[in-house]
C-alpha cells in the first residue's frame, strides 16, 4: 500500500484570509493562484504492518531533513490527522511512513505548506486505494481542504487555478483558469534573512475578523476574483498587477489590525515594495504580492525574469531567490522514494 505524489505550491493573486467556517475551511470569496514550478514536494506514503506509528520525514533541496512531530505546529498536527482520516475512511488500521522531498530549501521560510499538504493528501487517499478521490481533482480539493488548508487545494489543477467561493463542504473545490502554457508569467520569490518565528496562518484566519477592516475586505471582494480570473484569461498584466497588489496590502492590512495584531512583513519587505515602484517606472513589467511572510514574490514575464532576479539579488535584504513558472498540479508519479 504504497503511493507517490508531486505537487506544488502556489502563489495567489486574490487570497484567501479569514473563514466563513473554521471546521470546513470555507473561504469568504472565491481565490485564484498560479502554480509554482521551483517550489515542488514529492511525497511517497506507505501504510504497513511493518510501522508501529506514523512518522513524517521532510528532505529539502539541501539535504536538511527533519522528522515532524504532532507538535510542531497545527499544519504538522494537520498532515497527522490526514493519515488517521484515511484509516477511518477504510477501516484498517496500518500506520504509514511518509517522507517528503523538496526541490527547494527547507525552513528558509519559503512556503512548503500547501505543496506538502497537497502532495500527502493525494498520496496516501492513492495508497490507501481511495484513487477515485485522486483522479477527480474536484474531490482531491475538498480532501486537500479540509485537510488543512484552503490554499493548498489550489495547487491540486494545473496552471492557473481558483477555489471557488461555496456556501457548504461540496461547493467549495478547485477549477483551472488556464493551463501552465498560458502565459508565460514568472515569480522570483526573494528570500530574506529570517526574521522571528512568525505567527500561524491558522491562527491569524480565526481571528481575521477582530479587524475593523475586514468586513471592509468581504464587501471588496466582490467581483474581484472575476476581474483577477478575466486578466489571466486575457493575459492583462496591468489589470492583474493592479488587483494583486490591492489585494495584498489590503490582506496585510486586516492582519495588522487584528486583535492580537499579526506582522508578516519586514523592513526588507518595505524596501522591495518601494524597488518595484522604481522597476515599474523605468519600464519593467513587474508587480508584488505578500502571503504569511516577509518574502516578495516579484511577478514578471519571461521577458523580464532575469532582469528582476538580478535586480532582487543586488538588494541587501536578500538571501537568495527561487526562479518559478507556472506548472502542473498534484500528479500520482511511479518513482517512490523508498
Ligand atoms: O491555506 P493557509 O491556511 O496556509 O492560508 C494561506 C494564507 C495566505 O498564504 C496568506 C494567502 C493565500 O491565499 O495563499
Amino acid at each position: 500500500m504504497k503511493a507517490t505524489a508531486s505537487s506544488p505550491a502556489n502563489i495567489a493573486f486574490i487570497k484567501y484570509w479569514g473563514r466563513k467556517d473554521d471546521k470546513l475551511l470555507l473561504p469568504l470569496s472565491t481565490t485564484n493562484s498560479m502554480n509554482l514550478s521551483n517550489c515542488i514536494a514529492t511525497t511517497t506514503v506507505e501504510f504497513s504492518e511493518n510501522y508501529s506509528e506514523d512518522t513524517i520525514t521532510i528532505v529539502g533541496s539541501n539535504d536538511s531533513t527533519k522528522e515532524l512531530k504532532k507538535s510542531d505546529g497545527d499544519k504538522t498536527e494537520m498532515l497527522f490527522n490526514t493519515l488517521e482520516r484515511i484509516r477511518t475512511l477504510k477501516k484498517f488500521k496500518l500506520k504509514a511512513k511518509v517522507v517528503s522531498k523538496l526541490n527547494f530549501p527547507f525552513q528558509a521560510g519559503v512556503a512548503s505548506s500547501a505543496a506538502g499538504i497537497s502532495a500527502l493528501v493525494a498520496a496516501g487517499f492513492e495508497a490507501a486505494g481511495l484513487s477515485e478521490k485522486v483522479k477527480d481533482k474536484k474531490e482531491l480539493s475538498r480532501e486537500v481542504r479540509i485537510s488543512g488548508s484552503v490554499s493548498a487545494a489550489r495547487s491540486v489543477e494545473d496552471g492557473f487555478t481558483e477555489v471557488v467561493y461555496g456556501e457548504t463542504h461540496n461547493d467549495v473545490y478547485v477549477q483551472q483558469i488556464a493551463d501552465e502554457k498560458h502565459w508565460d508569467l514568472v515569480d522570483i520569490v526573494a528570500v530574506l534573512n529570517p526574521e522571528a518565528k512568525k505567527m500561524t496562518t491558522t491562527f491569524g484566519h480565526e481571528v481575521a475578523f477582530t479587524s475593523p477592516f475586514m468586513k471592509a475586505r468581504v464587501e471588496y471582494l466582490n467581483g474581484i476574483p472575476e476581474q483577477a480570473r478575466q486578466a489571466i484569461l486575457e493575459k492583462d498584466f496591468d489589470t492583474l498587477a493592479t488587483l494583486s497588489e490591492i489585494d495584498s496590502i489590503n490582506m496585510h492590512a486586516v492582519m495588522m489590525t487584528s486583535n492580537p495584531a499579526i506582522f508578516y512583513l519586514s523592513a526588507g519587505s518595505m524596501e522591495f515594495i518601494k524597488k518595484v515602484q522604481e522597476w515599474r517606472e523605468e519600464g519593467i513589467k513587474v508587480f508584488f504580492t505578500f502571503d504569511a511572510g516577509p518574502n516578495p514574490h516579484l511577478i514578471t514575464t519571461s521577458e523580464f525574469a532575469h532582469i528582476i532576479k538580478k535586480k532582487a539579488e543586488e538588494i541587501s535584504y536578500t538571501q537568495f531567490t527561487i526562479y518559478n513558472e507556472p506548472c502542473k498540479g498534484t500528479q500520482i508519479i511511479q518513482d517512490h522514494l523508498f
